[in-house]
């Protein structure tokens, strides 16, 4: 097929500026249109004047505008039935309806499918109280896992190694501290063993996983600090053994036949957050969507029409679409405005990213930027902007990665200076 495509976008991540990029660069790429996108989105595609989170304005949108095809970056569209509202429209969509991206907006459905479909995972307790929780909590005692139901962008897990820190957890999750997103909180047993993402592309039926990634999801070197949205990711990653692999794969094969099995068709991106423990992969969660920042060192690996491929998860015809994998390695360092995750300026300018994409194989996907009234790139977010390097060994990534990060600028910019390091060390 030849024919141009006009795509509407949502989001306004570097996950979405990655996958701009990689729409753009078909040869089937018509009009593109980003709402809301950011600072380094609007070079590609058109701002559009619509609200990501409304179904009907969306469906609205992408009918007045011959919209052939709309692209769901991030959860909060998808929980709200977007795709639903577009795919009523007649108009094709990349993402899952409203049922099956409850997969991601609770964690509660999340679990019973996968008992359901006999997929490992951590034992688990939900609660709509505080005091039951609670009392739970003081019966399996510490190390535990505590978790706000529903979506609160990465940070409403709290991994306590003592009972004490865990009803901390607990009172901190009951007492509104991650908004509706608390008033069901899980408890976990705790995984041990390294983490893996792996994303996979569905349209129901076919599963075609993509390439393993690792994110880093504490703030502070060591992985010390709170949780974060991700502070960088590398892929492949070279510990998951073929085995492992072959667990991860046949486990999100599982969970999208289950759902299929059940009347709910899920298409789009699958993301499974996996614990490799000493009895194998087990999921930590699902994710509705491509993970931020896992797709920015996944897409730039990936040889295939990205078009032509979301075409297929919506037409259900997946499985006569070729994916094939570069073997060269993708290092990402996020940079942060300092006292991210907590609370940080905005508005600071930055200076650098055109000298960083003159180094060899270095990409900068643009995050929390922003153009500001003068003109100016600016920071406007927590995670500002993505340094992302390809390179034929994993060392010259992140050395590449790492150059490019000393040559951009701005007050505050904060990051992790040890991304990767698992793709170098021991396994323990
Ligand atoms: P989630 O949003 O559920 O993926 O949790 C965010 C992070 O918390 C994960 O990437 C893990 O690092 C950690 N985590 C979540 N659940 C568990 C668990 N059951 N055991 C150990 N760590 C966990
Ligand atoms: N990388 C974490 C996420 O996308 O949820």
């Amino acid at each position: 097929m030849s024919d141009k495509v006009d795509i509407l976008l949502l989001g306004a991540g570097g996950r979405e500026h990655a996958l701009l990029s990689k729409l753009a660069a078909s040869p089937r790429a018509g009009r593109l249109y980003v709402a809301p996108g950011n600072g380094g989105m609007y070079a590609l595609a058109e701002r559009a004047d619509v609200d990501q989170d409304s179904p009907e304005a969306v469906a609205a949108f992408a009918q007045d505008h011959g919209i052939g095809l709309v692209v769901i970056g991030p959860e909060a569209p998808l929980v709200e039935g977007v795709a639903d509202a577009v795919r009523a429209a007649g108009i094709p969509c990349f993402g899952p309806g409203a049922q099956a991206a409850q997969m991601e907006g609770s964690k509660q459905f999340a679990k019973e499918v996968m008992a359901r479909a006999g997929v490992p995972t951590a034992a688990y307790r939900a609660f709509t109280e505080e005091e039951p929780c609670a009392a739970y909590v003081r019966e399996v005692g510490g190390p535990v896992v505590v978790k706000a139901d529903g979506l609160a962008a990465g940070k409403g897990v709290i991994v306590a190694q003592t009972t004490e820190e865990a009803l901390e957890g607990v009172h901190e999750c009951f007492s509104g501290h991650f908004g509706a997103a608390g008033s069901t909180v899980v408890v976990e047993e705790m995984l041990e063993g390294p983490e893996c993402s792996l994303l996979a592309l569905t349209d129901g039926k076919t599963v075609v996983p993509l390439a393993t990634a690792q994110d880093h999801k504490r703030a502070l070197d060591g992985d010390k600090g709170p949780n974060t949205g991700g502070m960088g990711v590398y892929s492949p990653v070279p510990l998951v053994t073929p085995d492992e692999y072959a667990a991860m794969v046949d486990i999100e094969n599982r969970v999208v036949a289950e759902l299929a099995a059940e009347g709910i068709r899920y298409t789009g991106c699958l993301y499974g957050g996996f614990m490799l423990t000493k009895d194998g992969p087990k999921v930590l969660e699902f994710n509705a969507r491509f993970g931020d920042p896992e797709t920015q060192v996944v897409l730039p690996r990936m040889h295939a029409d990205l078009i032509d491929a979301f075409l297929a998860c919506d037409a259900g015809t997946l499985d006569q679409v070729a994916i094939d994998w570069e073997d060269d390695w993708a290092v990402c360092v996020v940079l942060t405005s300092a006292g991210y995750p907590g609370s940080y300026e905005k508005g600071k300018a930055i200076t650098g990213i055109e000298r960083a994409e003159e180094l060899p194989g270095v990409t900068v996907y643009h995050a929390g930027t922003a153009v500001d009234k003068d003109g100016r790139l600016v920071t406007n977010g927590g995670r500002v902007l993505n340094v992302t390097a390809v390179a034929p060994t994993f060392e010259a990534a992140r050395a590449q990665a790492y150059a490019a990060c000393e040559l951009i600028d701005f007050e505050g910019k904060t990051f992790r200076h040890d991304i990767g390091h698992r793709a170098v060390e021991p396994r323990a």
